[in-house]
């Protein structure tokens, strides 16, 4: 692949690699470390309408080929505006949550004045967050309404699909419909694991979302099936750890991709990817993107 800048969605990006929500995102400085060590892009953790501490622990555990988590959207809230202020000439997209279509017009608002967002991306679609998460990214109406309602505030709208569904292009065409820029997809896969010890969940909130290389698979098929039925870019999300998983996804039909667990296991994962992935004497994006729905 050619390297150098690339525009997706409306966010201008320095390559095809984003830090994916979540990861690393809670502190102004985490941020700036993952562009430094060669993200293209950075998605802060979800950002919602009042602090929270998120769910009791354990709140991440290590599973066969993944990571499985109920973190519970622990986050700062409005105070988050202020930790990433000196970000403001960096690729940085801030991940909001909330419960209706104000919350959500509310939290990307405090952070629409200032600056300091090149663009939202919408957690519709955490598996494990009462009221918060996949209960809007299940609903179409709801997708579309929290969609259009951020959408006013003027900047670049990605919307984070659950792949917990039967038909994912269904809440595609509702972002779309709603003035979504991308889609991003996906977030975790519902799970659990029992402590076969402790005869309980291992998990403090019983179930939670399993990432990492276990749920490659369905996201390709989220991504394939997404770019078949939708017009926007799709940002590709789910497992991702090498330059050839990168390849793979746009084949699928993203136009980018997010990383997330793998930068837990290894943080210079970004600079890693980009040596197998980018070479001066490399192909056009465009002559990959989507590739494989041609054969
Ligand atoms: O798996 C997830 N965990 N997805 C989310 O969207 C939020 C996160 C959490 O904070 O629990």
């Amino acid at each position: 692949l050619q390297p150098g800048e690339i525009t997706v969605g409306g966010v201008a990006l320095h390559n095809h690699l984003l830090l994916a929500a979540g990861v690393l995102g809670t502190t102004g400085a985490s941020l700036r470390r993952m562009l430094r060590l060669g993200a293209g892009g950075v998605v802060t953790k979800s950002i919602g309408p009042e602090p929270n501490p998120g769910h009791h622990g354990p709140c991440l555990v290590r599973t066969e080929g993944g990571l499985l988590n109920a973190m519970g959207l622990p986050n700062p809230s409005k105070e988050f505006v202020g930790e990433i202020e000196p970000l403001k000439d960096e690729p940085v997209v801030v991940s909001v949550y909330g419960k209706d279509p104000e919350d959500f017009k509310e939290v990307a608002g405090w952070f629409a004045g200032t600056g300091t967002a090149r663009g939202f991306e919408l957690n519709v679609s955490c598996p494990h967050a009462a009221g918060y998460g996949a209960a809007i990214g299940t609903d179409p109406e709801m997708v579309l309404e929290c969609t259009r309602a951020v959408a006013s505030h003027g900047l670049p709208v990605w919307v984070k699909l659950t792949p917990n569904v039967t038909d994912i292009t269904t809440i595609g065409l509702a972002a779309e419909k709603g003035g979504a820029s991308a889609i991003v997809a996906v977030n975790t896969v519902r799970g659990m694991r029992i402590s076969t010890e402790m005869r309980r969940p291992v998990l403090g909130y019983r179930s939670g979302g399993l990432s990492g290389k276990a749920i490659f698979p369905i996201a390709v098929k989220c991504v394939w099936d997404l770019y078949e039925a939708c017009s926007i870019p799709i940002v590709g999300c789910g497992g991702i750890s090498t330059a050839d998983d990168v390849v793979e996804m746009m084949m699928a039909g993203a136009q980018a991709v997010e990383v997330g667990s793998a930068v837990i296991d290894e943080v210079r994962v970004f600079e890693q990817i980009a040596r197998g992935l980018y070479a001066a004497d490399g192909v056009a994006a465009e002559e990959i993107v989507g590739v494989a729905h041609r054969v």
